[in-house]
């Protein structure tokens, strides 16, 4: 059975209500129902905090597993104490986005930590966990 941690960073404990035009409707929640409906057989560490110094240790705490996806929300553009965790991590890491941040603000289309993950995903919405889950169980099954 694979492990595999989904980790949210700052606001993104207010989905459903904040900017519903650009993030949609759905609740942190309702997200990580999503992920464990679509699979049920994984052993899923799902985090949201919105401090950064929590979140440097949910990512250390991901050392051992098949994965890491992390939705780091405004922390992307700016927190090279992410970076650095995440560099130091050794397992598959994926950095997703509910937003296509490229079409957004200017701001938005930088990110400090994409240098430190294996793949991006932005602008698929809520499916974009899912997708990055798949792709952590494919890599984990690769002999
Ligand atoms: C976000 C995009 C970030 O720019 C923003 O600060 C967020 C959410 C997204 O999921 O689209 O909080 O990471």
């Amino acid at each position: 059975m694979s492990r595999v941690f989904v980790l949210n960073g700052v606001n993104l404990g207010t989905l459903g209500t904040r900017r519903p035009d650009i993030y949609g409707t759905m609740a942190l929640d309702d997200i990580e129902k999503l992920v464990r409906d679509a699979f049920p057989d994984l052993n899923l560490g799902f985090r949201q905090t919105d401090f950064e110094g929590e979140m440097v240790g949910f990512i250390r705490e991901a050392s051992d597993s098949d994965g890491l996806i992390l939705n780091a929300g405004a922390w992307t553009h700016y927190s090279y104490a992410l970076h650095d965790a995440l560099e130091s991590l050794d397992v598959p890491k994926v950095e997703v986005h509910l937003s296509n941040v490229h079409k957004r603000e200017e701001w938005r289309r930088v990110s400090v930590i994409s240098p430190a993950v294996d793949a991006v995903i932005a602008g698929m919405g809520t499916y974009g966990y899912v997708a990055a889950v798949r792709y952590l169980i494919e890599r984990a099954s690769r002999p």
